[in-house]
């Protein structure tokens, strides 16, 4: 596996794979690796890439709060090992100079209602960071296709409508969640929970399985189906919940009432760790390419 740490010589090595007529795959993260994002990788490979690129860059302008850029977890060494076993042919590492060297002042932002909800509210200048450091990626890795996890699902309709607004010609896959045997969404974030916490984060998953158990059952109110998420959150000490709301992916609306093409999504501080998460209300996989 090649490290890259020049955007100079990502480019060349990414033109020099499109002249010879490979397909690129992209996946993009920020380290502290585990099989969620592994799994994105065996998903580049089945979309039809035949090379895969994967970057690792902790991106400073999505993080609203310094302490939780300081905090993020920096595992570079066993990172690399995991891309490098997973069949990864070349990981871009650039720093933060390289990306936002002295005078940078382009920022992307998508506005509308992807973009003034859920995680959008708690974080702000969240997306934008996001979509001005993933435009930036595209545009020195200049893949064929990205995988995204469907784990981070505003993220990655975010994205979807930027590449078409922008026309940036790209497909984008998004893979399922990965979760670990008790149900709890892999994520970077999970080291940082004792044992204790990681018990009581346990709620959230299983608030949301209730959640679509009752809407099969047939409750329909969405206040109804938060419920259960609170019920299994905030009967534990050190548990906030940030929001917990039904929305529509079609155009990702709020609903008071809940259809099939909704998801509940939730997040949570356990002991001070911020979580995500979401079902998608009838059970169904949540499409590859949103149509509002
Ligand atoms: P990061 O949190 O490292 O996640 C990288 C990718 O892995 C994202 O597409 C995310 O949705 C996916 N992912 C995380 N946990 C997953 C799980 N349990 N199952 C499946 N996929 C999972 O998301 C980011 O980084 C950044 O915002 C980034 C897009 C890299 C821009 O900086």
């Amino acid at each position: 596996m090649d490290r890259i740490t020049t955007i100079a010589e990502q480019r060349a090595w990414s033109r020099a794979r499109t002249r010879d007529g490979r397909r690129i795959g992209f996946v993009p993260t920020m380290g502290a690796l585990h099989e969620g994002h592994l799994s994105l990788v065996a998903q580049a490979r089945a979309a039809g890439a035949d090379t895969v690129v994967a970057s690792i860059f902790v991106n400073p302008t999505q993080f609203d709060n310094p302490e939780d850029l300081a905090k993020y977890p920096r595992t570079l060494e066993d990172d690399c090992r995991q891309l490098a076993a997973a069949g990864v042919d070349a990981v871009f590492l650039p720093t933060a100079q390289e990306m936002y060297p002295d005078g940078y002042c382009t920022f992307v932002e998508v506005v509308g209602p992807l973009t003034d909800k859920l995680c959008a509210v708690a974080r702000p200048g969240h997306f934008r960071g996001v979509a001005t450091v993933v435009n930036k990626l595209f545009s020195i890795v200049r893949p064929d296709v990205a995988v995204f996890g469907q784990k981070d699902l505003q993220q990655v309709l975010i994205i979807s409508r930027m590449v078409r607004d922008l026309d940036l010609g790209i497909d984008i896959v998004v893979a399922p969640t990965v979760r670990d045997a008790d149900g709890l969404a892999m994520s970077s974030r999970n080291r940082r929970l004792s044992a204790e916490s990681r018990a009581k984060a346990l709620g959230l998953p299983r608030g949301l399985e209730l959640a679509r158990r009752a809407f099969a059952a047939g409750e329909h109110t969405s206040l109804k189906l938060c419920e259960n998420v609170y019920d299994q959150l905030l009967v534990h000490d050190g548990v906030e919940v940030d929001y917990c709301d039904v929305v529509d992916i079609h155009g990702f609306a709020e609903a008071d009432t809940a259809n099939d093409r909704c998801v509940l999504a939730a997040a949570v501080f356990v002991d001070g760790v911020r979580l995500i998460d979401h079902v998608a209300l009838s059970g169904a996989a949540i499409p590859v390419s949103v149509e509002d």
